[in-house]
C-alpha cells in the first residue's frame, strides 16, 4: 500500500461532538458549533479532527449505536451541515475523520429489524443470532460469554429461542464479517464518505470484529457476573487481517486517506505490527490501550488508595514497548486519554497543580514518537467533573449496566459514587466550557449532561485565552514547536532511548536525530532530585520560571518538566 503520510507532519484532536458546541439551544453539541471553532483548533494547531461517531442514533451509547450510516443524526445537523464542515475544514488545511463502527449497529437499524423480522432474510446473516441452551427447562444463552459492559454477551430475541450476540451494549448487536454481503455494505459506507471528501476514519472496535469459529463456550472461570471476559474468544483474532486486508484493497488503498484502529483487546505491538506495517498492513495506525489506566484506577473499586498510583515505571515501559516494535515500520498515535476515559489531568496529573500538571503532560506526550492526539478540553485543563449522584452517570450506557452489577456484588452505593468519579468515562465527556457565563457558554438551553463547577472559577476557554501563562497558550506554544520541520523529523527518525527508565518518579527521555531533544518531567505532585549530566543548549518548553540545577543535579518541583536542546 502507498503512503502519502500527510499525517506525519499532524497534530490530532479529539472530537466528542455532543459535548464540544451547542449551535441551536437543544443542549446537544453538533457540527455547526464544531464549525464555528475551525478557527479556534486551527490556531490551536491541530491539524486532524477524529470526530466520535455522528450518524443517526438513538443514542444509547453516544452515536456508537448508529441506526443510519447514511445520515447525520439530526441531533448534530444535517447531511449538508457535513458537507460544509469538511469544506470549511479543508479551507483551514485541517482533516477530518470520521468515526465508523464496524462491529455493530443499533438495533434500530434497519438491517437488525430486518433480521428479527425474517429469519430468512439476507439481513439475518449479517447479525450472529443462533438458538440458546434449554437446560432443566430454562433458556440459556448460546454461550458463556460476557460483554464488555458487565452482562451475557447474548440478548434474547423476544418470544424466541433465538440470541444475538453483543460484545457491547445490549441494544448495540454485533455484526458479523464472517459474511461477505455484510462486509461489503461496510465496503460502500466508507466509499460514499471518502467520496464526499472526508480525510480517513477512526475504526472502531476493530480488535473484536472477527469472532471464534462455532463460538465455543470460553474454558476459563467466570467472573462474578456469572460470565467470561474472554478476549481469547472475541478480540484480535487473525481474521481480522484478512478482513481489513480486503477491505484496504478495494477501498482505502485507493483514496488518500488515514485509517487508525481502535485496538483494545490486549493486542500485542507484534500483533499490531501486522495491520499497521508499512510494507503491506492494511490501515495506517492502531490505537492501544496500554498507556492508559496506568495508575491502578481500572477495577480499583475494592483497592486502596496505595494501590491507586501511577506506576510510570511500566507506562514508560509501555510506550517503549510500542516504539521498539513500530519504530521505522509502522506509524503510531500517541494520546493519553479520549471520550472512553476520564480526564488525565485526574488520572496522571493534579488538580492541586492543574496548570503545571497539565503543562507537564502536553510537554511529556507531544515528543514521544507518533501523532499526537489531544482529547477536548485538554487544553484548558479539565478535571474530574465528580458528579454528585449514582443517577448522574447514568447517562452512560457502560456505567448503567456497571452499577447494578457493582451492588449486586455487595458494594455500597458510597464505594460505588467513589469510584465512579474516579474511573467513569462519563468524566470526559462533560460539556466543553468555552467562557464563565451560564453553562459555560456551551449551550444557551438545557446541556444533555451537566458541567462540572471548575468554568465558573477560570477553567473556560475565554479565561484561559485571556491568561498569558495559561495552558492553553502553552498548548498553542508547544505544539508550534512540535510541528518545526526540525522536530518534527528528529521526533519521527531519531532514535529514542528513555533515561533511567526503572526511575519511579522522572519520565526522561531522549531523541537523538537531527537535533538532541531531552524531555524531562517529574510526574509527582512533590519535589524530586535528578542527576543530569548534559550540556542544555537550549530551554524550549519549560512549565516553572527558573530552573534549579546545581552541580549536576536537577530540583524538579510538582510536575516540572523541560524539553530541552542538548
Ligand atoms: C469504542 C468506543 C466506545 C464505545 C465502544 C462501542 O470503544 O470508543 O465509546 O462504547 O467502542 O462502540
Amino acid at each position: 500500500m502507498e503512503h502519502k503520510q500527510w499525517w506525519l507532519d499532524g497534530v490530532g484532536y479529539i472530537i466528542y461532538p455532543q459535548s464540544f458546541l451547542d449551535s441551536n439551544g437543544d443542549g446537544f453539541g453538533d457540527l455547526n458549533g464544531l464549525r464555528s471553532k475551525l478557527d479556534y483548533l486551527r490556531d490551536l494547531g491541530v491539524n486532524i479532527l477524529w470526530i466520535c461517531p455522528i450518524f443517526d442514533s438513538p443514542m444509547d451509547d453516544g452515536g456508537y449505536d448508529v441506526r443510519d450510516y447514511y445520515k447525520v443524526n439530526p441531533l448534530y445537523g444535517s447531511n449538508e451541515d457535513l458537507d460544509c464542515l469538511i469544506r470549511e475544514a479543508h479551507e483551514r488545511g485541517i482533516r477530518i475523520l470520521l468515526d465508523l463502527t464496524l462491529n455493530h449497529t443499533s438495533i434500530e437499524h434497519e438491517w437488525f429489524k430486518k433480521a428479527v423480522a425474517d429469519p430468512n432474510c439476507e439481513e439475518r446473516g449479517y447479525y450472529i443470532i443462533r438458538k440458546g441452551k434449554r437446560e432443566n427447562g430454562k433458556l440459556l444463552p448460546p454461550n458463556n460469554w460476557e460483554s464488555f459492559f458487565f452482562t451475557s454477551a447474548w440478548e434474547n430475541i423476544e418470544g424466541t429461542d433465538d440470541f444475538y450476540l453483543h460484545l457491547f451494549s445490549p441494544k448495540m448487536p454485533d455484526v458479523d464479517w464472517s459474511n461477505p454481503k455484510l462486509r461489503e455494505r461496510y465496503h460502500e459506507i466508507a466509499r460514499h464518505y471518502l467520496d464526499r471528501g472526508v480525510d480517513g476514519f477512526r475504526l472502531d472496535a476493530i480488535a473484536h470484529i472477527a469472532k471464534a469459529p462455532g463460538l465455543p463456550d470460553s474454558t476459563k472461570a467466570p467472573d462474578s457476573t456469572g460470565f467470561v471476559p474472554d478476549t481469547d474468544m472475541y478480540s484480535n483474532r487473525p481474521e481480522v487481517l484478512d478482513y481489513l486486508r480486503e477491505f484496504n484493497e478495494l477501498v482505502f488503498s485507493h483514496y488518500d486517506c488515514l485509517t487508525v484502529g481502535e485496538a483494545g483487546g490486549c493486542i500485542s505491538p507484534e500483533q499490531a505490527l501486522k495491520l499497521v506495517n508499512k510494507k503491506d498492513g492494511p490501515i495506517n495506525m492502531v490505537f492501544n490501550f496500554d498507556c492508559v489506566w496506568q495508575n491502578g484506577a481500572w477495577d480499583s473499586i475494592g483497592k486502596n488508595p496505595e494501590e491507586r498510583q501511577l506506576d510510570l515505571v511500566n507506562l514508560k515501559k509501555n510506550f517503549l514497548r510500542w516504539y521498539e516494535v513500530c519504530h521505522k515500520q509502522a506509524d503510531m498515535p500517541l494520546y493519553w486519554c479520549n471520550h472512553d476515559h476520564p480526564r488525565v489531568l485526574s488520572q496522571y496529573g493534579s488538580k492541586d497543580y492543574r496548570t503545571e500538571s497539565a503543562k507537564c503532560l502536553l510537554i511529556t506526550l507531544l515528543f514521544l514518537y507518533g501523532t499526537p492526539f489531544i482529547y477536548q478540553g485538554e487544553e484548558i485543563g479539565m478535571a474530574n467533573p465528580a458528579y454528585p449522584s449514582i443517577e448522574d452517570y447514568f447517562a452512560d450506557a457502560g456505567e448503567r449496566c456497571e452499577v447494578p452489577a457493582l451492588r449486586k456484588q455487595g458494594y455500597s452505593d458510597a464505594a460505588i459514587l467513589d469510584n465512579l468519579q474516579r474511573t467513569s468515562r462519563l468524566s470526559g465527556r462533560s460539556p466543553i466550557p468555552w467562557n464563565h457565563n451560564e453553562n459555560g457558554g456551551f449551550t444557551s438551553g438545557t446541556p444533555w449532561l451537566k458541567l462540572g463547577e471548575e468554568y465558573k472559577h477560570g477553567i473556560n476557554v475565554l479565561d484561559e485565552m485571556n491568561d498569558p501563562w495559561s495552558i492553553i497558550n502553552f498548548y498553542q506554544y508547544a505544539i508550534l514547536k512540535r510541528r518545526l520541520p526540525d522536530i518534527n523529523e528528529t521526533v519521527l527518525n531519531g532514535e529514542l532511548q528513555i533515561i533511567d527508565i526503572e526511575n519511579p518518579d522522572i519520565f526522561c527521555y531522549l531523541h537523538d536525530g537531527t537535533e538532541k531533544l531531552m524531555v524531562v518531567s517529574n510526574f509527582r505532585p512533590y519535589e524530586v532530585k535528578f542527576d543530569f549530566y548534559w550540556r542544555i543548549k537550549d530551554v524550549v518548553l519549560h512549565n516553572y520560571d527558573s530552573v534549579l540545577l546545581d552541580n549536576h543535579t536537577f530540583t524538579l518541583r510538582p510536575f516540572e518538566s523541560f524539553l530541552l536542546k542538548v
